[in-house]
């Protein structure tokens, strides 16, 4: 977990500038509708980063919880929403079983320990709570593994769609370039509640061509 610390300690100061570039505003509204969030619901941030999500939550009239392993990260989403933001990690959750009536986790579960994290969700949330839980799959896997810098993997992906390779077709075809860890996360989810997929392909925004794609892996508690 240190490894994972020191990497978004070093990038909290440019994650948000990345955000805007992967993450879009259709991914978030999308989230947000499949968790069938309604007013004074509360709600879990999973893995909150900077608080992209849960910014998206303001004005809905929402009790919005947060909680991430790097404090740095954690500092930024603090002072710009008004929730409550702590540290912790999503294998030992700091609530009470059946808090939330939705957890929401945005590209943060592949980090996690996949059973252990799944129980907690499952612990946590209130009988027939929602959970939304997002992870990229990279349509390049082999180049991108070799770097570990996101906007270096930014610009790999330019340079892909820039020499006319359509990324959004190579995840589509290529059942090989299916993040595998998507897979495992349904697995471990789907011991504990129903799951259902989507594919989502427009991560990187709305010009059609920069897509990438990502998995939202959704559901009800039993
Ligand atoms: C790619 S960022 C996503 C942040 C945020 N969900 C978003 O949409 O911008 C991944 C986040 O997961 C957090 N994280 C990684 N492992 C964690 C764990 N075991 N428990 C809690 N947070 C964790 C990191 O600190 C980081 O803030």
């Amino acid at each position: 977990m240190n490894n994972i610390i020191q990497f978004y300690t070093k990038i909290s100061k440019t994650y948000d500038l990345m955000n805007h570039v992967v993450y879009s505003e259709r991914l978030s509204r999308k989230i947000i509708e499949l968790a069938e969030i309604k007013e004074h619901n509360t709600v879990l941030d999973l893995a909150c980063g900077t608080g992209w999500l849960s910014r998206r939550l303001e004005g809905r009239n929402v009790l919005i919880h947060g909680v991430d392993l790097t404090p740095f990260m954690l500092a930024k989403a603090k002072r710009r929403i008004n929730g409550d933001f702590v540290l912790g990690v999503a294998e030992a959750l700091p609530y009470r079983s059946e808090s939330f009536d939705a957890i929401l986790c945005n590209m943060a579960f592949s980090h996690f320990d996949y059973q252990a994290a799944a129980g907690e969700i499952y612990r946590t949330l209130k009988p027939k709570g929602r959970f939304v839980v997002t992870d990229s799959v990279d349509p390049n896997p082999g180049i991108y593994d070799a770097l570990a810098y996101y906007p270096a993997r930014s610009i790999v992906k330019l340079l892909w769609v820039l020499a006319g390779q359509p990324i959004d077709k190579t995840v589509r075809d290529n059942s090989k370039a299916f993040d595998l860890k998507s897979e495992k996360i349904r697995f471990a989810l789907g011991e504990y509640m129903e799951t259902k997929v989507e594919l989502h392909y427009d991560l990187l925004g709305p010009a059609s061509r920069l897509k990438s794609g990502c998995e939202i892996i959704h559901g009800i508690k039993r």
